[in-house]
């Protein structure tokens, strides 16, 4: 299959000491990250529950430490269960958000002491352990499974923190600005077959895998995400009062909620105002647009007289390099990202303006498909032909299904270890606390 082998390919000594120091840089920026967002609020903060959508920040947090016990200190290392009696506390499938703050959960200091209690002797076995032998160890993979299950929980958390009410607890610094983009609306991206999904990235979870050929007909797609002024422009053509450009379900959904622009805005006289990390706001007019579900999503694009890309559609715009026909890890190849590729992992807390990061724009010039907004894609959650579920079921196969759509490409809340071309994310449609947004598309001749 036409994916790069070389970077990470495992094997020698060298690239093994390689993962193992890029799995021990992994962990710690992780943990890094969940420290601050657990500790820049007072304690009662992170036993409230600020949204039925959200566990208390402390679940998160001790949730972070069960996984990392589970997975790294059980299944890997073969030890005992440290606190048998909390494992179910702490099982996302045993108890749903909406119910979790009425739960014995560890208090704040616990949480914190049995995280780093694990953490410390995850550190010795990450010393010891062989790379290579089993699935589960093979170039890190375990270590880099629970990195980015770290991550992930760190953007949760950081969707909890843009729930919460009150004053500020983060601050960051904003991205550059940049001149107004002025470049083409749109890129054609030539029909043809291409790689979808990974085989060879080590770390890539169960349900980027394997790599497969997809046939995708030639389409034409936004060169940036959707901006709010064109977002407002939809608004203020009564896009939200049209059922035209709605689909059943999502007409009734926004009827039936009140749904009438992306969560967190209000209107002020003339103007849009939103709350951002305890901050409110003019809306900036260059910005991707953020906090809108699928069915919004899926409006704005018929209202435009397009469509919302497919997941393959994405994929390819981000990953196929006509010039060699090869699927590379990232729109700007196969390196790393890096902060002049990408917004990502939280160095801000916004997205960049639309046109940001022309070096990290794929081989045809598509921009900012990787950082910036999670992008809602047309697709269903669904598995890859000769898709296995490793290492266990409950990470992706019991998504699988209609009920969930595809987010493809990772926010200014995702870091680097847990976003790559070939990264899937899902939701049901009607989520709008995610940090999402999209861009639109539209088969070529149409
Ligand atoms: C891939 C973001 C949908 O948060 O439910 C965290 C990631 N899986 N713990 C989620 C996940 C298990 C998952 N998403
Ligand atoms: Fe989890």
């Amino acid at each position: 299959m036409t994916e790069p082998t070389t970077g990470t390919a495992t094997g020698t000594e060298t690239d093994t000491e390689t993962l193992r120091e890029r799995a021990l840089g992994s962990l710690v920026t992780a943990r890094d990250r969940t420290t601050l967002l657990t500790s820049c609020v007072e304690d009662p903060d992170l036993t409230a529950q600020h949204s039925p959508l959200m566990s208390p920040l402390v679940w998160d947090l001790a949730h972070i430490g069960n996984q990392e016990e589970q997975w790294l200190l059980r299944a890997v290392a073969g030890r005992d269960a440290m606190r048998p009696e909390i494992d179910g506390l702490y099982d996302a499938f045993e108890h749903p958000r909406a119910e979790r703050p009425s739960l014995p959960l560890l208090p704040p200091a616990e949480a914190r002491a049995y995280a780093s209690e694990v953490r410390g002797r995850v550190l010795d076995v990450l010393e010891s352990t062989a790379f290579h032998g089993t699935r589960l160890t093979e170039a890190g993979f375990a270590f880099g499974m629970v990195a980015q299950h770290e991550q992930q929980h760190d953007e949760t958390m950081l969707i909890t923190h843009q729930l919460r009410t009150g004053p500020r607890a983060l601050t960051a610094p904003d991205p550059d600005p940049v001149p107004l983009f002025t470049g083409p609306a749109e890129v054609l991206v030539p029909g043809g077959p291409f790689t979808m999904g990974t085989s060879t990235e080590p770390w890539a979870l169960d349900n980027e895998r394997p790599a497969h050929r997809r046939e995708v007909p030639p389409f034409r797609i936004d060169t940036t995400p959707v901006t709010n002024a064109a977002y407002q422009a939809f608004i203020e053509d009564g896009g939200y009062d049209d059922p035209r450009w709605w689909t059943a379900a999502g007409w009734a959904h926004i009827r039936g909620h009140s749904v009438t622009a992306p969560l967190f805005w209000r209107r002020d006289g003339g103007q849009w105002l939103r709350r951002r990390f305890g901050v409110t706001e003019v809306v900036p007019p260059d910005e991707p647009v953020l906090h809108v579900c699928w069915y919004e999503a899926d409006a704005y694009a018929r209202w435009a007289g397009r469509r919302l890309p497919t997941e393959a559609e994405w994929e390819k715009a981000a990953r196929h390099d006509p010039a060699r026909d090869r699927s590379t890890r990232y729109p700007w190849g196969d390196a790393d990202p890096g902060p002049q590729h990408a917004n990502l992992g939280q160095r801000h807390l916004r997205p960049a303006p639309a046109g940001s990061y022309p070096e990290g724009q794929s081989p045809l010039g598509v921009r900012q498909l990787i950082g910036d907004v999670w992008e809602w894609t047309a697709s269903d959650f669904l598995p890859y032909p000769g898709f296995r579920a490793f290492p266990y079921k409950e990470y992706s196969e019991v998504f699988f299904g209609p009920e969930y759509k595809v987010l493809r490409g990772g926010s200014f809340a995702v870091d680097a270890v847990a976003c790559r071309g070939t990264f899937r994310n899902w939701d049901y449609p009607i989520r709008r606390q995610i940090f999402a947004g999209f861009r639109t598309a539209r088969s070529e001749g149409a």
